[in-house]
């Protein structure tokens, strides 16, 4: 069984060791696995966040919750593990969920309890069946308890013919004195729901509505739901398991939708009016937001994706990182996604350059005196000279002699195609993704965030984000760019400064 204590005294004999491959800015955990972010929340004058944990080792196993907290979003602190796998009800993992600081001051973890026991008096129990139920700890910001009621919603409170097994993920708030919390599900068709409970103490939950039901559409368990009020609208926000790929929009297996509409607070029903995918890369799941104290709205999300986290650096002891929180906003009814400005603090060393650059496909990559870096806040944006002057931009990165992640933006078809393949990766593992970008004869814009081993794509004042890690040697820190006709160039490249965790 595990052993909390054991948990904090092996996390804590790895901290003495410096990893020169870790992140500068970026959350890892500090020893080990970690997936999803779980209670992104505000305690005390801080934000805190939670995350899926396995300190032992560096693949998925009994789900601990890790946890860091700051105050920029930028310079991150470890605290120590907050909650191990040590009880019947949780005994397969603390798997998801959410945290929030309580009416009376307390900070409370709603999370998902997974255990092989079947709970629910009355049904049929099946072999090896993973049963999830959500459960409380109550704690002060470093220390958590379990509550003795726990586990205290059981799945079997879900409507009728709803699954036992996936019902997790629960992510509450409260509002006007009242909490509420949703959580996935799954109805008796074996596609997904969205359901609701609220509670007056957040320790007794009732179950309210179907807030949203996906009738096999758009994959099927939508994982991680997260609902807010942003710039007059509603967003939910789903992580949806097994997708069919639709166009450039969507990708085959797991995706990340905003649906953006209104919530019908009479009926408790989402009512959606669109819907797009969140992040257009590769290494982007589950992600969750909290409202900061000057009332914006930031995202944080695993910089991940289960269909490639069989690749791994072979002597590492750590495991994937977040995503740099973002700040989002609704915009004619469109997600708008933009590097928390707290990131702006650490720039430093500024460089630009404005030319016109001419190619073919025979040309030479064009490099730039002084562009070039690994740690670095980076805008490019190209226009064309004249009506239809180039077509094709390419841009690389983190570039030698033998690597570079690869850019290629194509004005007429207004397709940007990302591939991986040469960032040094010694597995099969996905390497490019295709997105269209709304067509602006030409004119683009991209601002890249790079922070050793991960790149964040930021395209027209954050219109769209892609998300992707890379594995290229660090030495390699080339920038170099191509096109094939002419075109303005103009380069603003930031230095960021790393911060010690
Ligand atoms: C999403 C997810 C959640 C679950 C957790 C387990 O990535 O599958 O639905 O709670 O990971 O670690």
């Amino acid at each position: 069984m595990a052993d909390l204590k054991k948990s904090r005294e092996y996390e804590a004999s790895q901290k003495a060791i410096t990893d020169p491959e870790r992140p500068a800015f970026h959350v890892t955990g500090m020893t080990g696995w970690i997936n999803d972010p779980n209670g992104f929340s505000t305690y005390k004058g801080e934000y805190h966040l939670f995350f899926q944990y396995h300190p032992f080792d560096v693949v998925w196993g009994p789900m601990h919750w890790g946890h860091v907290k700051t105050q920029d979003f930028v310079k991150w602190e470890f605290l120590p593990c907050a909650i191990a796998p040590d009880q019947p009800y949780d005994i397969e993992g603390c798997i998801s969920g959410s945290a929030i600081e309580m009416k009376d001051g307390r900070q409370l973890l709603f999370y998902t309890g997974m255990t092989k026991d079947n709970l629910h008096p009355g049904h049929v129990e099946k072999k090896e069946t993973l049963y999830q139920n959500h459960c409380i700890a109550i704690g002060d910001g470093i220390d958590f308890v379990k509550y003795e009621g726990n586990p205290n919603v059981l799945a079997s409170t879900a409507p009728k013919g709803s699954w036992l097994e996936d019902f997790r993920d629960p992510k509450i708030w409260l509002e006007e004195d009242t909490y509420y919390a949703i959580m996935c599900s799954r109805p008796e068709d074996g596609s997904g729901q969205i359901l609701l409970y609220k509670s007056e103490d957040a320790l007794n939950w009732e179950y309210v509505s179907i807030l949203a039901y996906n009738d096999e559409k758009l994959g099927k368990v939508w994982e991680c739901p997260d609902l807010f009020e942003l710039d007059g609208k509603y967003v939910l926000m789903v992580s949806p398991q097994e997708m069919e790929s639709d166009g450039y929009e969507f990708h085959p297996g797991y995706n990340t939708i905003a649906f953006i509409g209104n919530y019908d607070k009479e009926q408790y029903k989402f009512n959606k009016e669109i819907y797009h995918s969140i992040d257009y890369g590769i290494d982007f799941y589950a992600p969750q937001t909290v409202k900061t104290f000057d009332g914006r709205r930031v995202m944080i999300a695993w910089m991940s994706n289960w269909d490639c986290t069989s690749f791994k650096d072979p002597g590492k002891h750590w495991f994937a990182q977040m995503t740099l929180p973002r700040e989002i906003r609704v915009v004619d009814n469109h997600l708008i996604q933009n590097p928390v400005r707290e990131i702006e603090n650490y720039r430093t060393n500024k460089k630009c350059v404005q030319q016109t650059i001419c190619g073919d496909k025979y040309s030479e990559d064009v490099s730039f005196e002084g562009i070039k870096g690994r740690y670095l806040d980076l805008t490019i944006n190209v226009s064309p000279t004249k009506e239809d002057s180039y077509r094709k931009l390419d841009i690389k990165l983190a570039k030698d002699d033998k690597h570079y992640f690869y850019v290629s933006y194509n004005p007429e078809e207004d397709v940007i195609k990302v591939d991986r393949k040469y960032t040094g990766a010694r597995m099969d593992v996905l390497h490019s993704r295709e997105f269209k970008v709304r067509d602006q004869k030409g004119n683009l814009k991209i601002r890249f965030i790079l922070d050793r081993n991960s790149v964040e794509m930021f395209i027209n004042d954050g219109e769209q984000a892609a998300t992707f890690v890379l594995y290229t040697p660090l030495e390699a820190d080339g920038i170099s760019l191509k096109t094939m006709g002419e075109a303005n160039i103009s380069i603003e490249q930031y230095e960021l400064k790393s911060c010690e965790k």
